[in-house]
């Protein structure tokens, strides 16, 4: 493709942002790791500009991520974002030292040089909002490169070498919350690489349905759908290729939001007709987690025995070869890394992580290189009903995630309660579109209440309301005092069993926004 970015892959939790947000600007980039960068490779995508990913490494650790020679031999425009920013300067001969103070989320950068890349909104800023999650920093900058801005801790945050185009920032311009972030990438790709818009969704539409019908073939596939966006979207556009070789397959666990069984079932009874299986599994599951506390094993054997389910189904159909997930990116980069790339492990995505070493189905994930945000504008496109495109995103684990501890009917009984009356209260007072996610957790702890003069001991259920773009980061929403009331009185006078409420203040990172 012409004109494409190549991202390389040091293991940072944002890299595939980096390719969203380039996407986002209409053009084509490519993510690589680190370790598989060659001259072939190098060749055949003739990258017009680079972007050297953060990672969770140090560049001072003996076989930390490296930058390669040929890289630079390129002679194309470089921008290092925090690994990368290190990898520069300690490849140009600057020195990179372990910081006293590390720098995670907010931080503001005080701009001391102009650079062709600064976005405008900059330029008469005293300081600026940036999102930095470091421990090194930059202590020398190597010879023939400048110092564009400092960090309020003093750190070196931004350099440049003008003359052959090599920029590093120690902060995430890929980050929504850096302010103006993804001008100073749209600066970088069309002002410094000279890049021309070259990707649209729709392309990505026409190009999947060729894809799938070809590796398809005569052969039929199962796809996971769990009602949910993703795997709704996953469902539509493999029917768009497929057509009747696509089955369906609803697995009840048990696990599901209160009504949500019903609903799903019968919107896509309507869709698929016979293609549409549903299959009773809630004592099953039950059976399965009992006992169980540690949320990864809850997470792996919920996807284990989802696959076994649709191993069976796949029995009854002829000619099954293929189960169809709706994983998006996000599942995978914090479950393993994308590519086979270098980043840490934050927790087994159900359908992802949980999924068994040996299987009778090749999986098939058209939407593993999307953003959740990218698959709402899919699903638009793809005339998904407006109500599922726009219903919060619920993980296939269900509930069992949001019940630390050991589950249990009750349990689950409870939680469906408390989210449903959550849920209401923010569709009648029109938040629930102003949030990102919102749901209850409830907490294994009793604590002492009065209710009526009588003395209670009951359950606490946590609160969760995150604003966010793709589920990567997210902020916690902030309700008004007489929300917080209303909500917290609600759920306490209407679901025997709890007698406090609780609101989590916790923003991604340092949380993750479900529990488990
Ligand atoms: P975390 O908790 O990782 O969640 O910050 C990010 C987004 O992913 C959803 N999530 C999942 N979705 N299977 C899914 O389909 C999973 O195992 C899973 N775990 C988390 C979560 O609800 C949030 O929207």
């Amino acid at each position: 493709m012409d004109g494409c970015i190549l991202i390389i892959d040091f293991g940072s939790q944002y890299t595939q942002l980096i390719a969203r947000r380039i996407r986002e600007l209409k053009v084509y980039s490519e993510v690589y790791p680190f370790n598989k960068i060659n001259k072939k490779l190098l060749s055949k995508i003739k990258p017009a500009g680079i972007i050297l990913s953060g990672g969770p490494k140090s560049v001072l650790d003996k076989n930390s991520p490296f930058l390669s020679r040929i890289i630079l031999d390129l002679n194309k425009p470089i921008l290092g974002l925090c690994y990368g920013l290190q990898l520069l300067s300690k490849f140009f001969g600057g020195t990179v030292r372990k910081s006293l103070n590390r720098e995670y989320g907010y931080s503001r950068i005080k701009i001391i040089a102009h650079s062709k890349i600064l976005p405008n909104q900059w330029k008469k800023k005293n300081a600026i909002n940036v999102w930095m999650s470091h421990g090194d920093h930059v202590e020398k900058i190597p010879k023939d490169f400048v110092v564009i801005a400092y960090s309020n801790n003093k750190i070196i945050s931004f350099i440049e070498n003008r003359e052959k185009k090599i920029y590093g920032l120690q902060f995430h311009p890929e980050v929504q919350h850096t302010q103006n972030g993804k001008e100073l990438l749209k600066k970088f790709i069309f002002s410094i690489c000279k890049v021309r818009t070259n990707w649209i969704l729709e392309d990505f539409i026409s190009t999947k349905i060729k894809e799938l019908k070809k590796l398809i073939g005569s052969k039929n596939v199962i796809c996971g759908l769990s009602g949910g966006i993703d795997s709704s979207v996953t469902a539509y556009l493999l029917h768009k290729a497929i057509g009747k070789k696509l089955f369906c397959v609803f697995v009840d666990h048990g696990l599901m939001r209160s009504g949500e069984v019903n609903e799903v079932t019968n919107y896509f009874k309507s869709k698929f007709g016979r293609n549409f299986i549903h299959v009773e599994a809630k004592n099953f599951f039950l059976k399965k987690l009992k006992g169980i506390s540690d949320p990864e094993k809850k997470r792996k054997i919920i996807g284990k025995n989802f696959i076994k389910i649709f191993e069976k189904e796949a029995k009854n159909i002829s000619k099954a070869k293929y189960l169809a997930q709706g994983t998006l990116y996000p599942d995978i980069i914090e479950s393993i890394s994308f590519f086979g790339g270098p980043s840490a492990k934050i927790k087994s995505h159900h359908n992802v992580g949980g999924l068994p070493k040996k299987m009778g189905l090749t999986i098939v994930e058209p939407l593993r290189e999307l953003f959740k945000d990218e698959v709402r504008l899919l699903g638009k496109k793809l005339k998904l009903n407006t109500q599922l495109i726009n219903r919060h995103p619920f993980p296939g684990p269900g509930l069992a995630i949001r019940i630390p501890g050991a589950i249990n009917n009750n349990k689950i009984k409870l939680l469906q309660q408390i989210d449903k009356i959550y849920v209401n209260f923010l569709k009648e007072k029109k938040l629930y579109q102003k949030i990102w996610q919102a749901f209850a957790i409830l907490l294994p702890i009793k604590s002492v209440g009065v209710m009526g003069d009588e003395r209670t001991f009951n359950y606490c259920c946590a609160l969760r309301a995150v604003t966010s773009i793709d589920g990567m980061t997210a902020d916690f929403y902030m309700f008004t005092k007489s929300e917080f009331t209303e909500i917290s009185n609600r759920i306490i006078n209407n679901v025997k069993g709890i007698n406090r409420v609780l609101y989590d203040f916790t923003s991604k990172p340092p949380g993750t926004i479900e529990w488990e």
